[in-house]
């Protein structure tokens, strides 16, 4: 009887004994939708002390989801020891006027990250997600003049557009989280050299510093960086960094031209500059 009570004791003193359960996550990527959220919780998940969410939960943004409650947003966390940080990823969270104020309930310590790349780019990585998901249906899509052009100036109205004004979502969470609960990932270094964002990550969520260099080889082949992990190297899914449409060079700066103050706002706002045309 001692003997197995010591061997109980002994068992629940290691923390790679202690039984795994779902815990609510500590950690949230809140977006943006194609600044790089997917490469960013796959290189997250290379340590050890990170349990992430395979799926995007759509919890605080999809009403459906929302009303079933915490214990239905905990049944889709995956099983994590104690010691472990969840981390889920919806890059839709950041741009629902409504989520700050949801997550804030459900935790006002959540650590938010959110990772950002040149509002511009991000347009183009939109309009090209959308375009494969069409050509997958076999259905056809307008080229994206037709979505950035309205009566010989650019739309505003084109949703993606919005979706690129960072300063008006961040706004949005600054009334419930204070900047320092926020990181922000500058997605376009994390393209080009991903090691040194994703330690500041790790600095971040105060993980003990476990990811390595060695975790990253450029493949040629995939023109990104690809991950390594215990020997096993896997690039992300075909549908991350897919070739985006040329754009005619006058329709482009005009482009630029539109983020150039919604830019100087949000960089105000965060107290940073980042590398954006
Ligand atoms: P593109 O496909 O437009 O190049 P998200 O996961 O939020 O949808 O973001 C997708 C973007 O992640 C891709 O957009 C790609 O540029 C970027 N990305 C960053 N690091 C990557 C990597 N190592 N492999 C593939 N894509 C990466």
């Amino acid at each position: 009887m001692a003997a197995l009570l010591l061997g109980a004791v002994l068992l629940v003193a290691q923390p790679h004994f202690v039984p795994s359960k779902p815990q609510l996550p500590q950690t949230i990527i809140i977006g943006v939708r194609k600044g790089g959220t997917r490469a960013l919780l796959e290189m997250l998940s290379l340590h050890p002390d990170v349990a992430a969410a395979e799926n995007e939960v759509h919890f605080f943004d999809w009403e459906e989801h929302y009303s079933h409650g915490l214990g239905w947003y905990l049944s889709q966390m995956p099983p994590s020891r104690p010691h472990q940080l969840t981390v889920e990823k919806t890059p839709a969270y950041f741009t629902s006027p409504k989520v700050p104020a949801r997550v804030h309930s459900v935790n006002p310590a959540m650590r938010l990250l959110l990772i950002l790349r040149d509002p511009s780019e991000r347009v183009l990585s939109d309009y090209t997600q959308v375009f494969y998901n069409h050509l997958q249906k076999h259905k056809p899509y307008p080229s994206i003049e037709e979505f950035l052009v309205r009566d010989g100036r650019l739309n505003v109205d084109y949703k993606a557009l919005n979706r690129s004004l960072y300063h008006v979502h961040m706004q949005n969470w600054l009334r419930f989280f204070p900047l320092r609960r926020i990181h922000i990932v500058d997605g376009d270094r994390l393209i080009r050299d991903p090691f040194p964002e994703i330690q500041k990550v790790e600095r971040f969520l105060r993980l003990a510093p476990q990811i390595n260099a060695s975790n990253f080889y450029f493949n040629k082949t995939k023109g990104f960086y690809c991950l390594r992990d215990s020997g096993r190297d896997r690039c992300l899914h075909e549908s991350k960094g897919r070739a985006h449409p040329q754009v005619d060079p006058k329709l482009l700066h005009k482009l630029h031209e539109y983020f150039h103050e919604p830019n100087k706002k949000f960089f105000q706002l965060v107290g940073r500059t980042f590398d954006w045309h």
